[in-house]
């Protein structure tokens, strides 16, 4: 049986506490997957009178919970939060929330820290956590949270590491990469490593590329203060994007526990080819959009955003092309592309077959025969599909593509939140979804040589409008002129 735990969150009036963990909370709440006797502490410098938390609390959740709250799940939220002032990074408030834990029976011995707070605080919040005492397991084991981005490049990725290592055994820290919490991206380990039929192919013999696309036709709406400096490699390409490449390229672990799952996992990162800082504009294009029109209305560009530097050059549009030196992959590119303010919301891998060896049709009316191609939809559609050529029905020998659709292809709006899996995740100690520390590593050396010819190079960046699928130029990544982005499932 899963043991009770208090469950306190750093931040908890910050976005991520409000947008993702309380409604996750709420239907982990509605799932009795909570386990009995729990609670959960609110932490944050605000001061409440009373009860007067629950008030923003429900309004939050009259908003994100499906189908509408439920007043007697609601009623057993309030039962188990509690709210606490303090200073996250004081050794003073720690200790007094350290003596709360101690002395008050509501609050079971294990304990969860979730620090959904700026990066700049994870430092300073452990050292306090580790001063009053909150890293000892002698009563009770211990659990922290961290939210990407995981560092800024490689050196700062190995400076927090080793910081919270003076404190934290690896096996207490979860670093989340809330990708790994969709369905569809564990999908893509069910449907490689369930299915025989798909294993022959899934290799360099039979695979022309792979892309991977996540796109949002959203701006950086409130976020200018962390996005602006970090943009879009670092807060998608490094993290998400690089690890659904990993689960699309790994090879099958012996078993699916933690280790041997992330194992496989780092060996992908390893053998990433090296880009060259010679060579980075060859592997990597970057652009920021301009005024544009989304849903037929005008929105400004990224230089126009509240909060952005009026000579910003932090890219909005990332994109890169990977090579992995392995037995499996050694040839095949997988390219990678992410943006804001693009013409529409979603994530896609889609991986593209060689043509057949011969062109046996050349003599008839088919004039080109298209590939076949399988595409995983993360989102908002989650779906199987797989493209073939059939003949059309008719006297002429002509070839139409047809789609096969391998899952279920809705875009039901009942999907999980990739947070209420994750969580869940870490109340029973399965860290097989959260990145060990040589994966973050791995990923960052796969970007150190863009970020720095990037940051280098700050007086000239690309443009493309806002509601457009992203710059011209980036065209020039793919190694052949038949080679182009997949925007949507079918197109
Ligand atoms: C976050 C990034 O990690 O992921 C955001 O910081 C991005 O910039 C978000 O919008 C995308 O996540 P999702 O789940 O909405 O696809």
């Amino acid at each position: 049986m899963t043991e009770a735990c208090t469950f306190i969150i750093f931040g908890a009036t910050g976005n991520l506490a409000r947008n993702k963990l309380l409604p996750a909370i709420y239907h982990l709440e509605e799932a009795g997957r909570i386990p009995e006797g729990s609670a959960i502490i609110g932490f944050s410098r605000q001061q409440w009178q009373g009860d007067e938390w629950r008030k923003p609390m429900d309004e939050i959740l009259a908003n994100k919970a499906r189908g509408g709250v439920k007043p007697e799940i609601l009623a057993r939220l309030h039962q188990r939060m509690h709210m606490f002032t303090g200073d996250m990074s004081d050794p003073k408030s720690l200790k007094e929330l350290a003596k709360e834990l101690e002395t008050n029976p509501a609050y079971p011995k294990n304990l969860i820290f979730y620090m959904a707070i700026p990066p700049s605080f994870y430092v300073p919040t452990s050292q306090a956590m580790a001063a009053a005492g909150l890293n000892q397991e002698d009563n009770g084991w211990r659990r922290v949270v961290i939210e990407k981005p995981f560092g800024h490049d490689v050196e700062g990725a190995t400076r927090l590491n080793r910081s919270l290592h003076q404190h934290f055994n690896e096996s207490q820290l979860f670093r989340i990469d809330h990708y790994l919490g969709k369905s569809m991206v564990q999908n893509v380990l069910v449907f490689r490593f369930a299915n025989l039929m798909l294993e022959p192919l899934w290799n360099r013999n039979y695979i022309d590329h792979v892309q991977i696309t996540h796109s949002e036709d959203l701006g950086i709406g409130g976020r200018a203060g962390y996005y602006d400096g970090v943009g879009a490699l670092r807060d998608m390409l490094q993290s998400h994007l690089l690890q659904m490449l990993t689960l699309v390229a790994m090879e099958p672990p012996p078993n699916l526990d933690a280790e041997s799952l992330r194992d496989e996992k780092v060996k992908v990162l390893k053998s990433l080819r090296p880009i060259s800082r010679r060579a980075v504009n060859a592997h990597a294009f970057r652009a920021q959009y301009v005024q544009g029109e989304i849903n037929g209305e005008t929105v400004p560009g990224y230089l126009d955003e509240e909060g952005i530097q009026a000579n910003s050059s932090t890219e909005t549009y990332a994109a890169m092309k990977l090579y992995i030196d392995n037995w499996r992959w050694r040839g095949v590119p997988f390219y990678l592309r992410t943006g804001k303010r693009l013409a529409s919301n979603s994530s896609l891998i889609s991986i593209r077959f060689k043509h057949p060896p011969q062109q046996l049709f050349r003599k008839t009316n088919i004039e080109q025969i298209k590939p076949n191609w399988i595409i995983l939809g993360i989102q908002p559609q989650e779906c199987m599909r797989i493209e073939m050529q059939v003949k059309q029905p008719g006297l002429e020998m002509l070839a139409q593509t047809t789609q096969l659709d391998a899952s279920y292809c809705s875009s039901s709006s009942l999907r999980l939140d990739a947070y209420e899996a994750l969580l869940l995740d870490v109340i029973e100690n399965d860290s097989s979804l959260f990145l060990r520390y040589d994966e973050v590593h791995y990923a960052w050396e796969a970007v150190d040589p863009i970020i720095k010819v990037w940051d280098s190079e700050r007086d000239f960046i690309h443009t493309y409008p806002a509601g457009s699928w992203g710059p011209d130029g980036v065209q020039k990544l793919f190694d052949r002129e038949d080679q182009s982005w997949r925007n949507s499932l079918n197109e």
